[in-house]
């Protein structure tokens, strides 16, 4: 198993440098160079988002005139930034997305991101099953609180299901793009897929 922190991983170092929370930051600025998904002024949902890097690049992206709302299973240290909004939830959950609702005024989003992550066993089978039903909520979510028009960002680990898991985006989105930053590890069996203008 990779060890979580890795002083001397180069995206690691950059993320003490920048400020980030995590690593994951690059992995996300690497899909926004690429696919240019979230733009100033948007509404974004990032869900597992703990501890918060995704987050602080959206906030960065969207400005003042955005906002931004992270949900996790674990609490998300608060932001300085007024839109930026974390709630303690699970995203199988329907209720926390009333919560999200009541709180922020925003039933619908312009962009939804996750980076969700199972707990792992090791066990490559059992860990890609758990992130393909992650995946399938996503895009529940998706579907009542993605505007039209708008993208998804899925973390995927390829198993048995990934066919299954694009066929889905496929019948929702206009485009799908499958993306691997250079950020992820090279142990990991990691992809993003984005989901380009749904339907
Ligand atoms: C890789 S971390 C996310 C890192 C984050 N993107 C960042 O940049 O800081 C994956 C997260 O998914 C969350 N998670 C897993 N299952 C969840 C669920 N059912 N509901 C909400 N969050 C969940 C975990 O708690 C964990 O914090």
């Amino acid at each position: 198993m990779p060890k979580a922190y890795n002083p001397n991983d180069k995206f690691f170092r950059r993320a003490k440098e920048q400020g980030y929370r995590a690593r994951s930051a690059f992995k996300l600025d690497a899909i926004q160079n690429r696919f240019h998904l979230i733009k100033p002024g948007n509404h974004v949902l990032d869900l597992g988002a703990a501890p918060g890097s995704f987050l602080q690049l959206i906030a960065k992206i969207i400005g003042e005139k955005g906002v931004a709302v992270g949900v996790d299973l674990k609490s998300i240290k608060p932001f300085k930034q007024s839109y930026v909004h974390s709630f303690v939830g699970d995203i199988f959950d329907e209720s926390i997305y009333q919560i999200v609702e009541q709180k922020t005024g925003l039933k619908k989003f312009d962009v939804i991101t996750s980076d969700l992550a199972p707990a792992t066993t090791g066990i490559k089978s059992v860990d890609a099953g758990r992130s393909f039903q992650l995946n399938e909520q996503v895009l529940k979510v998706a579907e009542n609180h993605l505007k039209k028009g708008g993208h998804v960002v899925v973390k995927a680990f390829p198993g048995i299901d990934h066919d299954q898991l694009l066929a889905l985006m496929k019948q929702e989105f206009k485009q799908i793009k499958l993306f691997r930053p250079e950020a992820v590890r090279a142990s990991s069996h990691e992809v993003y897929v984005v989901g380009l203008n749904k339907l």
